[in-house]
């Protein structure tokens, strides 16, 4: 913290053991903190109670009488804001993975660094001002008022958005482009909402994701016996549609001998089902999406030039994020309250210095993007709001801000010349479990799992991916 007229920090350091206390004094106390000490939980609690609140705590987790975790937990009834710092000996790591879940900021290993002790410290401190810092957030919008699920007030956004109203009167045709993540399908479902085809079904079909032999079975149906392994007959997605809207995804992807029956719908309004002779008419409205470049695809003659016209009625361009990062702070606002409604997270708020690291970045993922990356970072988040430190590390530093090396996990986890190090770090490992007595692999596979946990937000199913098994054996190695 360089703010000058800041009271100096008050940190208190509860252990049983009095060189613990004594060194972690002496090293906090070299900077500009007043340290004070307990030791014991017991002792902690009630000079915690008695105020004033110190600014951080350091917290042992194993300690004679009551536990770190206890103490963590009596505290933090106390006073919910606590900022509290465990720290754990190699091997109970369990128990602080477990303490972060009861609101510890983070947890530090004996023995520690001096370094990573002050750089800790200071961080601590300054999420906490932060924190402080953006209690009167206002949000930009307020997700009761978007039923849609689309904000954006930019005037690209407001464009699309007359287009979409002035689509949902008629039945043409509307063909959306855009890169990944723009909202293509948001728009689409918008349009059949507003349309007289509401009470009728919506139906997506991405083009891209069934096979060219399949496809036109999957539109049109087919009849018993048509094709080996066609064993009943199939309604196809354009009969079932009958009277509402087909959202042709990623149409661009679509093989030219489909796209001649498509046109055919297009023209006459009537379908086949594969190996069938009858007719069927069918009353289908048809929205197209794609995010590729079909006008040089009719040049290349990749996709059919009067497909293209029939389709290109009316154009919808999904414009990129980062050509309205006007729109980020609204669209981070809708996240986060719909995060909350879903209760999938409880943060409601953004730094500014956060918010600015946002706008800035390019977002090749568009939308789609910016809601992982806030979903996620509202998870990691400690307080109520989003922080810098929060983000992900590649957005950060996409954005300029410097990465910090001691940085829990993150950056550790990735060193630049991984193989001799980690080489070194399992000779280390080894070593010590071998004369631990316990069995080396269950403990070394319980470690890293939590570890994969952790760096995942506690997302089972990704941290199951990283480790390359399935959840249940991920679970498994969690309980174990
Ligand atoms: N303007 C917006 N406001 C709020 N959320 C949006 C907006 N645009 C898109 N989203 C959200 O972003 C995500 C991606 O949108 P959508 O699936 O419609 O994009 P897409 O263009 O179809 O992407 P892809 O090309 O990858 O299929 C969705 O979760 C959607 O709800
Ligand atoms: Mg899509």
């Amino acid at each position: 913290m360089s703010d000058s007229s800041a009271k100096t920090p008050t940190i208190l350091v509860i252990d049983d053991d009095t060189e613990i206390r004594y060194s972690l004094s002496r090293v906090l106390s070299s900077r500009k903190y007043a340290v004070i000490e307990a030791p014991s939980g017991e002792q902690g609690i009630a000079m915690v109670k008695k105020g004033p609140a110190p600014d951080l705590i350091f917290l042992d987790v194993r300690m004679g009488g009551m536990s770190g975790i206890e103490a963590l937990q009596h505290i933090r009834s106390v006073n919910p804001k606590q900022l509290i710092i465990l720290m754990t000996a190699f091997g109970t790591a369990q128990t602080a993975i477990e303490a972060m879940k009861y609101g510890a900021f983070d947890y530090v290993m004996k023995p520690f660094d001096p370094a990573k002790v002050l750089a800790l410290a200071e961080n601590a401190l300054k999420a906490h001002a932060d924190l402080r810092a953006v209690s009167d957030y206002k949000p930009s919008i307020n997700i009761d008022d978007y039923r849609e699920g689309m904000v954006g007030s930019s005037p690209v956004m407001q464009d699309v958005f007359k287009i979409v109203g002035q689509v949902t009167a008629s039945d043409v045709t509307v063909m959306i482009t855009g890169e990944s993540g723009t909202g293509k399908e948001l728009v689409a479902r918008s349009i059949w909402k507003h349309s007289h085809r509401a009470n009728k079904p919506f139906i997506a079909v991405n083009c891209a994701a069934i096979p060219d032999n399949l496809i036109e079975s999957e539109l049109f149906g087919h009849e018993k016996g048509s094709f080996t392994g066609a064993t009943v007959q199939r309604i196809g997605k354009f009969e079932l549609c009958d009277g509402g809207t087909i959202f042709l995804d990623e149409i661009g992807d679509m093989a030219l001998q489909t796209q001649t029956k498509i046109l055919r719908v297009l023209q006459v309004g009537d379908i086949q089902r594969v190996g069938g002779s009858e007719t069927l008419k069918v009353d289908v409205r048809i929205i197209a999406a794609t995010n590729k470049d079909l006008e040089a695809m009719v040049k290349e003659k990749t996709f059919r030039e009067d497909l293209y016209y029939r389709l290109n009625v009316v154009r919808i361009k999904m414009p990129p994020l980062r050509d309205r990062t006007d729109d980020v702070p609204q669209i981070v606002d809708f996240c986060l309250q719909s995060l909350v409604k879903q209760k999938k997270a409880r943060v409601s708020k953004v730094s500014p210095e956060a918010m600015a690291v946002l706008t800035r970045y390019k977002w090749p993922g568009n939308v789609r993007e910016l809601e992982n990356v806030i979903y996620r970072s509202a998870v990691i988040a400690q307080g109520d709001a989003i922080l810098v430190k929060d983000l992900p590390v590649d957005i950060r530093s996409a954005a300029g801000v410097p990465i910090e090396p001691q940085e829990t996990g993150e950056v550790a986890a990735a060193p630049a010349s991984a193989g001799s190090s980690i080489d070194t770090a399992l000779d280390t490992v080894f070593a010590e479990l071998k004369v631990s007595g316990e069995g080396i692999l269950p403990r070394l596979e319980r470690a890293i799992a939590q570890r994969a946990l952790r760096a995942e937000a506690g997302d089972e199913a990704r941290a199951a991916k990283l480790l390359g098994v399935t959840k249940t054996a991920l679970q498994k190695l969690l309980a174990d």
